[in-house]
């Protein structure tokens, strides 16, 4: 974890993260769409958190990303800051709202700072992205780019493939790398690049590299977090490692809870509350005092003596 840790109540920027990869250290990043689950990583020390755009598919049901829009991205990137006390909070761009012109992307970039709360955007896309980050970048707005496979493109890129495997695939990335530094970027996320490579675009530049599926040899890696706690019934990506099943825990504690239901054994004393006999007595007319008084009305309400 962190050996640079944020003072109590204090939230790491982008400065802190530039220490980290400075002192070496490896840079854990996990993505977060929710509250209870950016607590929970934050008190366990992530330094950064994506909200990233992946939530359309691993929270919102979608096919992909590309259908993720920037009311959504707000909606959840609020979520995750108002879980968090110390991890630097990065807002992923969706799709078009960045790019298209650079009012636009500024616009975007800062709904996502001012109203979500984020630390920082991140932004998919190169040499064709550098304009863009520039821009942002000079607002004040901190970007981390992202490479390799960039899943907003899928449609173009044809699928979730390895990127960067022939000379001239290799070499753009390489370009892509170093022109979003230029830019500004302070981070740039490698995805699906082969470890060889993520690790030569590594050594060659100044800011930290995050690797998703692109080997050990970069400065941090990132991990969607509903893969890492082994959440899904189906698909796992090669890249991903289950570090706990919770699709089984979670399956089992559901099934062990409609069991005790069913069986009458749930809630039992130690969820239930209890009350004074003598005023549920009193509620129900069952004293003395309510005896006598069986003519007037109880508006409705069946008390014992009316049963
Ligand atoms: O949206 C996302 O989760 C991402 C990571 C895969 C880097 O962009």
């Amino acid at each position: 974890m962190s050996a640079t840790p944020s003072p109590q109540g204090q939230r790491l920027t982008i400065a802190s993260i530039a220490r980290m990869y400075a002192a070496g250290e490896r840079i854990a990043m996990l993505t977060a769409y929710d509250y209870p689950t950016a607590r929970i990583l934050d008190d366990a020390g992530i330094p950064m958190l994506l909200v990233g755009d992946s939530l359309g598919q691993v929270i919102l049901g979608y096919d992909s990303t590309v259908r993720v829009t920037m009311a959504e991205m707000l909606h959840h990137t609020k979520a995750v800051v108002r879980g968090t006390r110390h991890a630097l909070v990065v807002a992923d761009m969706p799709f078009l709202s960045y790019g298209v012109t650079p009012e636009g992307s500024l616009e975007n970039a800062g709904i996502l700072m001012s109203e979500g709360g984020a630390g920082a955007v991140k932004l998919e896309g190169g040499e064709r992205s550098a304009r863009t980050i520039e821009t942002i970048v000079r607002a004040g707005i901190p970007v981390m780019s992202h490479i390799g496979l960039t899943p907003q493109s899928i449609h173009q890129l044809g699928g979730h493939r390895v990127q960067g495997r022939t000379r001239s695939a290799g070499r753009q990335l390489l370009a892509d790398a170093l022109a979003t530094q230029e830019a500004g970027a302070f981070a740039v996320v490698l995805e699906l690049v082969p470890s060889e490579l993520a690790a030569a675009i590594t050594e060659r530049l100044s800011i930290p590299t995050i690797g998703i599926g692109a080997g050990a040899g970069c400065a941090g890696q990132v991990q969607v977090v509903t893969d890492m706690l082994g959440m899904s019934a189906e698909f796992t990506p090669k890249h991903a490692r289950h570090y706990v099943e919770l699709y089984s825990v979670i399956g089992d504690a559901a099934r062990a809870y409609a069991a005790d239901v069913a069986a009458g054994t749930f809630p039992g004393p130690a969820e239930s509350t209890t009350m004074d006999a003598k005023v549920l007595a009193e509620i129900l007319g069952r004293t003395p005092l309510d005896r006598p008084q069986m003519v007037e009305t109880s508006a409705g309400i069946p008390l014992d003596r009316d049963l």
